[in-house]
């Protein structure tokens, strides 16, 4: 008894500061929410009221799509009650939801329940679209025992992004941020290994641009070099290199016989290389010690490439000389791309012919990374993908010819299934301009820096031999 009253006189001391408390914590968090839904920008804020709307309606929703489960068996407690003899009610269990937004839509979190996972959430994943309005809504599961359900409100792939290089250099060697999926995720590519890269499209696309982004972030890494050849111009100056070929220790125009002659000369620095790698790095593959800035990762730009490779067909001395050039060319290529990847040179090939000659396929079929922004055809879609994108019909590049998909590609990797169809952002000329300035002073050439590691590494031989002798 003394106990009870001893209870309610606690109650009556403490009752008000724990109902001031909580008041407090409610009316911080509701401060902080208000704050945080006012600093949003309008596309958050459409966002975070859907949050609202799924968080509210998730219980009635759930048991109508199947996403619950029943269970019949009493729990101890319910067992142990009076029931007045009438069964227990089984229980309906609804998987606990986290939701969380960003500007395209919402991410939840759902816990899994027994007979109702990843399978049956994915079925649901149509009707989940309806119900929270949902361009598209993809089931994916990170952890056992729960999924992730992201629902996009708007189509990440139609709104046009930029993106402002840092200047700094990247975390990570010869990883390449992409742009979003069209569930907003970031894509990165993962191009330590990768001999070579694939970029097609009809012009005006974005081929040039996807580039311009990937050497805007690398430029300022001292163990990347890149050479660039542009079969649209005749000069440098005039095209759309004009700015970043500061940062490039090579570059050629049109001209079938320049390119020849630096093609020859990549030819010459992987040979070297190949010859070098074991007594220079102690390695055969320069990727199990990384890229240096004495070893630098060379990076061969090949912009509007079918003007270095394509059939030149006629009998006069001028064309036979043309196609025996490109024939070349084609084989220079497939060396490069065939036998670069372990001493460190990636090529990059952009067209946007859709002929099998525009990029042969016997360079295109090597190289494990490739993509193609918007097709007219299905057949310029093979030729640009392969075979395997008549299987994927959503994510063919003939649907991306609305203006509104200008900076969209799809993407397919040797090493995953399917294709990725990705957004990529647009990085300024005057953004790109600058940081080709800043990072100028960084342009090497590969073959100077072997030459130097080779007399060094001379020295060293030598001077072993002289303390041996
Ligand atoms: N990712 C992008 N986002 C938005 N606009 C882009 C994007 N990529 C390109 N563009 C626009 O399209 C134009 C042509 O792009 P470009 O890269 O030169 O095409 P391509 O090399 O395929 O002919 C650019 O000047 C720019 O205005
Ligand atoms: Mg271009």
């Amino acid at each position: 008894m003394t106990d009870i009253t001893q209870l309610a006189e606690g109650v009556g001391v403490y009752g008000p500061l724990v109902v001031g408390l909580l008041l407090t914590a409610g009316g911080g968090w509701a401060v902080w929410w208000i704050v945080r839904y006012l600093l949003a920008d309008p596309m958050t804020r459409l966002s975070i009221r859907q949050a609202v709307r799924v968080r509210r309606g998730w219980k009635r929703l759930a048991p109508m799509l199947k996403l619950a489960a029943t269970d019949k068996t009493p729990t101890a407690l319910a067992s142990l009650s009076n029931t007045d003899g009438k069964p227990i009610k089984p229980r309906v269990l609804i998987p606990a939801l986290k939701v969380t937004h960003d500007a395209y839509g919402v991410i939840a979190r759902a816990t899994c329940l027994p007979g109702v996972g990843l399978e049956e959430f994915q079925k649901a994943a149509p009707h989940l679209a309806n119900a929270w309005r949902c361009t598209r809504v993809a089931v994916t599961q990170d952890d056992p025992g729960q999924v992730v359900i992201r629902g996009v409100r708007l189509d990440p792939l139609k709104f046009k992004t930029e993106h402002r290089p840092t200047g700094l250099v990247p975390d990570e060697v010869a990883r390449w941020n992409l742009g979003l999926d069209e569930y907003a995720r970031p894509v990165s590519v993962d191009l330590t290994q990768v001999p070579g890269v694939t970029v097609a499209g009809l012009p005006g696309f974005g081929k040039t641009s996807l580039i311009n982004c990937l050497m805007c972030d690398w430029a300022p890494s001292a163990a990347v070099q890149f050479a660039g050849a542009d079969g649209k111009v005749k000069a440098a100056y005039e095209g759309d290199y004009a700015d970043l070929v500061k940062r490039m220790f090579a570059f050629v125009g049109d001209d079938l016989e320049e390119a020849n002659t630096l093609f020859h000369r990549l030819v010459a620095l992987r040979r070297d290389r190949s010859s070098a790698i074991k007594a220079v790095l102690g390695v055969k593959s320069m990727w199990d010690v990384g890229p240096t800035e004495e070893w630098p990762l060379v990076v061969l730009i090949i912009d509007e490439a079918h003007t270095y490779f394509r059939d030149h067909k006629g009998s006069d001395p001028k064309t036979k000389k043309l196609a025996a050039l490109a024939a070349e060319n084609a084989r220079l290529v497939e060396e490069l791309v065939k036998m670069g990847r372990s001493v460190g040179i990636l090529v990059v090939l952009a067209t946007q012919k859709s002929t099998g000659d525009a990029i042969p396929t016997f360079i295109r079929d090597v190289c494990p990374v490739g993509l193609s922004f918007a097709q007219k055809t299905a057949e310029a879609a093979v030729a640009a993908l392969g075979e395997e994108i008549r299987n994927w019909p959503d994510a063919n590049p003939i649907n991306l010819q609305d203006p509104a998909y200008v900076g969209v590609a799809a993407m397919n990797h040797q090493s995953q299934p399917g294709f990725t169809r990705i957004r990529t952002p647009y990085v300024p000329d005057a953004c790109a301009a600058d940081l080709a300035h800043a990072t100028a002073h960084l342009t090497q050439d590969p073959a100077a820096l072997l030459k130097a590691q080779l007399g060094r590494t001379q020295v060293v031989l030598r001077k072993d031999l002289d303390t041996t002798a």
